[in-house]
């Protein structure tokens, strides 16, 4: 087999709604309590998109900062992926609305749904176009606005989510290859842990019945949810290590999925992992679905958390469902 072409990221962003709502908002609508949400979720806020936002305005954010990061011209991107399961049309693609608000004249677009592991995916994707050789330079982005799918009476599920998008720029290298290795995988028999109902082309007769709001909103059975990150998040990171050929203590940082405080604690805790290596911005965004890995690599760099170089493990767990990681070694400038 020829050698596959390198592959590295370049440039990241992020973009957020400007609303916040707090705890103590929540606390308003519905019997819940900071308390209770701070030590079982580790999550202070989160940002809501007003009416007149949407996720594609959000990725088109977040792709803009993710190009600039990377100093390149719009118009050499070859390929644009978009992980979404909150879009805003079934079609066109969010992926193409991005292609037209950047300037990407020449690239190809599609979106992709691998819920909160969807960046997971993409990168995954990219690098394949890249390795290929058939593209050279991929923008990823992971983007949801969960707020518009939440029951806000049901203490179980408005408490976890935030609105978000976040962005790669990832392109073909004549150096070393810095995505290391990626793992996906996939288990379809736990799709209803956590769904979000009736929002396809199953619910017959859309046009002429639309679905009570209380069928849209999203479902979750948490505790199973929780078992099964707990042990798919270690599980990813050591195989894609392993494919990687590198150890687990080979790694100077962990860059999680954002759901849980306490989910992250223990997964580094099987891992091994200190905590000074643990990126976490939960707190002020809550779980921002896939937009939640680049907003958090890209806090953890601004903040100097992260000073290149540095190998990470990206590592994402959601619905579906879906878990996988990303070992990749962080060079760009911050
Ligand atoms: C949802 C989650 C925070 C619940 O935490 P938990 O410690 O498992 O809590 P439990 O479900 O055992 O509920 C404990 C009690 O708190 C109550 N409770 C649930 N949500 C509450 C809230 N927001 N405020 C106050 N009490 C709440 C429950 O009703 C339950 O009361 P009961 O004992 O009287 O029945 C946790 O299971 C979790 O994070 N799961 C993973 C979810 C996730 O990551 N989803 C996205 C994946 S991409």
């Amino acid at each position: 087999m020829s050698q596959l072409v390198g592959a590295r990221l370049i440039g990241v962003g992020a973009a957020v709604p400007a609303a916040v709502v707090t705890n103590a908002d929540l606390e308003k609508l519905v019997d819940t309590s900071d308390e209770w949400i701070t030590t079982r979720t580790g999550i202070k806020e989160r940002r809501v998109v007003s009416e007149d936002e949407t996720a594609s305005g959000l990725a088109i954010d977040a792709a803009r900062e993710a190009i600039a990061h990377a100093g390149i011209d719009s118009g050499i991107i070859d390929l644009i992926i978009v992980a979404t399961s909150t879009p805003d049309n079934l079609y066109p693609s969010t992926a193409c609305m991005v292609q037209a608000a950047v300037g990407a004249a020449r690239a190809a677009a599609f979106d992709l749904e691998a819920a909160c592991t969807g960046v997971i995916y993409a990168l995954a994707v990219g690098q394949q176009f890249i390795g290929s050789g058939t593209f050279k330079t991929v923008l990823i982005v992971g983007v949801d606005i969960h707020s518009r799918f939440l029951n806000w009476e049901d203490r179980n599920t408005c408490i976890l989510f935030g609105d978000g998008a976040g962005a790669f720029v990832m392109q073909a290298t004549d150096g070393d290859n810095e995505i290391l290795a990626t793992y996906l995988r996939a288990d379809g028999s736990g799709g209803h842990l956590l769904l979000i109902p009736n929002t396809g082309a199953a619910y017959p007769h859309a046009g002429t019945t639309p679905p009570k709001a209380m069928h849209r909103f999203l479902h979750m059975n948490g505790r199973a949810i929780y078992e099964f990150a707990v042990n798919a998040v270690p599980e990813a990171v050591k195989a894609a290590c392993a494919r990687a050929g590198i150890r687990v203590d080979d790694l100077d940082f962990l860059v999680p999925h954002q759901a849980n405080q306490r989910i992250i604690k223990a997964v580094a805790e099987r891992l091994g992992m200190r905590p000074e290596q643990i990126v976490s911005n939960l707190d002020q965004y809550g779980n921002t679905s896939a937009a939640s890995i680049p907003l958090a690599l890209r806090d953890a760099l601004r903040r100097r958390q992260i000073v290149p170089p540095a190998t990470c493990a990206l590592v994402g767990f959601g619905g579906g469902l879906t878990w996988g990681s990303a070992i990749v070694r962080w060079t760009a400038g911050t």
